[in-house]
């Protein structure tokens, strides 16, 4: 696999950055988007851009089936069973809240369990605490070990007869442990209980297969896959997407609308009320594309030969401490340096070019557990390469040295 020419495919990476040569490593925030992304955006706006379905005419017809076309991609891409177990949303954000809703509107009552871990983003914790306000469900969190994992026995112990759900991260963005998900999905079954993965961290990284996995709901964000922002996949069990009220009410989700009576879409117009983010999930068809077309063990090897890498070189940084050392671990690195606020560390990386995030990665419970207000975090997409992190770790020295370490 040749690097060089996939980053390529990426236009910033011809810009300067503050005259600098731009060190991407933000993609656990937002991936960069490939040239047959932003091209797509705009080859539909300027030439076949209409609505979708609404209207008869040429456009609209034209625009309805590449906005299906996109759907049945995903199922293909993720090995859902049906192409109307795909849902469009506008993040992963709104997937996991129509999630928590309507479950909550319908299936879980007052007393029932949901467990959630302790890696879990807000997205994956405030829509359940909307229940525990609403509801009176109670949510127990399942603790990380000292490497920053959730093992599947974490999990069996916290299981009680009330726990109806169980809704967990693939791929920690702070830690980068990957949850055995398959594993706790067939515990959690065996028992009764359904489960929800935030796949936010695993959709870019890793291999979806909905039929092996087996879990009930799975959350993308298609701008952390190359793709366009907002815009986000919900998978829904067919069972369960068809079980389930509507999230939200408007126009094209509906049947028949009368002064007393109202009737829903049948999948998945039920969940996509209002216009939708159509140019967005036309472009994302070619997201898919650039992802197939490198392949995705392909991404792996890459991504898992870089995170080896990077860890090594911050290992041996004296003064770098990295959170977590999970044994299963995608491509994110965490971590603080004693003494240099993460912000600190994180704007003068910037002035090297090297991009990083720094704060609490929207995983407050996680930093309080660590001890920590905020971390600094690099995270890997396809185009970084072992330089990057060799640049990261000279900025990091030279960071070092503005604090006299
Ligand atoms: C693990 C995780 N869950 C949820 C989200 C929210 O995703 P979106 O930006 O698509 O709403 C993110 C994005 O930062 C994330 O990293």
């Amino acid at each position: 696999m040749n690097i060089d020419q996939i980053k390529k495919e990426f236009p910033i990476f011809d810009e300067k950055i503050q005259n600098n040569d731009l060190v991407y490593l933000d993609s656990a925030n937002s991936s960069q988007k490939p040239k047959i992304v932003v091209e797509r955006i705009n080859e539909f706006y300027t030439k076949q851009f209409s609505n979708v379905g609404r209207s008869v005419h040429y456009l609209a017809v034209a625009a309805t089936n590449l906005y299906e076309n996109t759907r049945s991609s995903v199922q293909k891409y993720i090995n859902a069973k049906d192409k109307n177990e795909i849902v469009f949303t506008k993040g992963a954000t709104e997937a996991l809240n129509l999630v928590a809703n309507t479950l909550g509107q319908s299936y879980l009552q007052e007393g029932d369990e949901v467990l959630i871990t302790e890696l879990e983003h807000h997205s994956n914790y405030v829509p359940w605490h909307f229940l525990r306000k609403s509801k009176n469900i109670k949510i127990n969190f399942a603790e990380i070990n000292e490497d920053g994992e959730i093992t599947l026995e974490e999990i069996e112990n916290k299981i009680t007869p009330k726990t109806k759900l169980i809704s967990i991260t693939h791929l920690s963005n702070v830690t980068g442990a990957i949850l055995p998900v398959k594993e706790i999905t067939q515990l959690a079954h065996s028992k009764g209980i359904i489960v929800v993965v935030d796949g936010c961290q695993g959709a870019p990284h890793l291999k979806l297969d909905m039929q092996d996995l087996d879990c009930d709901f799975y959350a993308i964000s298609c701008h952390k896959m190359y793709g366009p922002t907002g815009l986000g996949v919900l998978y829904g069990k067919k069972k369960w997407l068809e079980e389930l009220p509507p999230y939200q009410g408007g126009g094209g989700m509906i049947n028949e609308v009368k002064k007393d009576t109202i009737s829903y879409g049948e999948l998945p117009n039920k969940y996509e009320a209002g216009t939708m983010a159509t140019a967005q999930v036309i472009a994302f068809d070619q997201s898919i594309k650039f992802l197939e077309s490198i392949g995705i063990e392909n991404v792996m090897k890459h991504e898992a030969d870089l995170v080896e890498y990077g860890q090594e070189l911050l290992q041996k940084n004296n003064s770098v401490k990295l959170i977590g050392n999970p044994k299963n671990k995608g491509g994110v690195l965490s971590f603080t340096i004693e003494g240099v606020h993460p912000h600190d560390i994180a704007t003068i990386l910037d002035e090297d070019g090297v991009a990083i995030r720094a704060g609490h990665h929207c995983c407050q419970i996680l930093h309080d557990k660590l001890n920590i207000p905020a971390s600094a975090r690099a995270s890997v997409g396809i185009y970084n390469t072992k330089e990057d992190l060799d640049q990261l770790n000279e900025s990091i020295n030279n960071c070092k040295k503005i604090f006299n370490l």
